[in-house]
């Protein structure tokens, strides 16, 4: 299964992913959480990326792509992947393409989940990320057994700082400029499934498999 997710911020992308890469046993990768863990532990890739995100802007596509494309060089696609967070433009979206055309690995879906604002920010003003694994988890939605503790790994919860609201603000808008034709594309040829990302996490697995056939 070679897979896209494609959805705003907070529609459940990486928490979807988690489940849907261990069904179909494919690695989860996510540009977010990569940027994550290079800020955390302080590479040039990192720095280069947090000006960015912390504003709630697009990591310029020269480095986002070759990021990509190094990590589909890693023997782990093999079996298949699950992207989380890219493409995320119209140029992504090409590069990639090109990419597996050269691998000669074409995808087999896009999976869009669907939500409205409204849930959109109770979910990101409520959740909290792992410092340890990156996890989300939520306040209300998702409480982890201890407080302020990763259920996973034990790892120290904390809030993204592009969770805040202005920056959420502009996550939506660069969302619906920049990602959304990206979603038009893949329905006109062909690839493109899309789901309801409300009720129960586990419900909305279950409602992706069965839209995945
Ligand atoms: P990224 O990390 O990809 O953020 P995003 O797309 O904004 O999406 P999120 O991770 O915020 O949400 P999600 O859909 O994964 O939701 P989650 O499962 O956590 O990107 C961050 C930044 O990195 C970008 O802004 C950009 O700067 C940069 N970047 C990344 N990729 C890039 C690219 N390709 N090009 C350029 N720049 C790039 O769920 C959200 C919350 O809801 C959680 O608390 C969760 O517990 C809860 N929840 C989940 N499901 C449910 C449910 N069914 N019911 C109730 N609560 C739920
Ligand atoms: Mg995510
Ligand atoms: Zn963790």
């Amino acid at each position: 299964m070679r897979l896209i997710l494609v959805g705003p911020p907070g529609a459940g992308k990486g928490t979807q992913a988690s489940h849907l890469a261990a069904h179909y046993k494919i690695p989860h990768i996510s540009t977010g959480d990569i940027f994550r863990a290079n800020l955390k532990n302080g590479t040039e890739l990192g720095k280069k990326a947090q000006s960015f995100m912390d504003r709630g802007e697009l990591v310029p596509d020269s480095v986002t792509n070759e990021m990509v494309k190094d990590r589909l060089g890693n023997n782990d696609v093999a079996g298949g992947f699950l992207l989380d967070g890219f493409p995320r433009n119209t140029n992504q979206a090409q590069v990639l393409a090109q990419i597996l055309i050269e691998k000669k690995m074409p995808l087999d879906a896009v999976l869009e989940l669907k939500i409205d604002n409204a849930e959109i920010i109770k979910r990101l003003s409520g959740r909290r990320t792992c410092q340890g694994c990156g996890v989300s988890s939520h306040v209300e939605f998702e409480k982890p057994k201890v407080a302020g503790v990763c259920d996973k790994c034990q790892g120290q919860l904390y809030q993204r700082e592009d969770d805040k609201e202005e920056v959420v603000a502009r996550r939506l808008e660069i969302y619906a400029q920049q990602t959304e034709p990206i979603i038009s594309f893949y329905n006109s040829i062909g690839l493109l499934k899309n789901i309801s990302a409300l009720g129960e996490v586990a419900e909305i697995t279950k409602r992706a498999i069965a839209a995945l056939g």
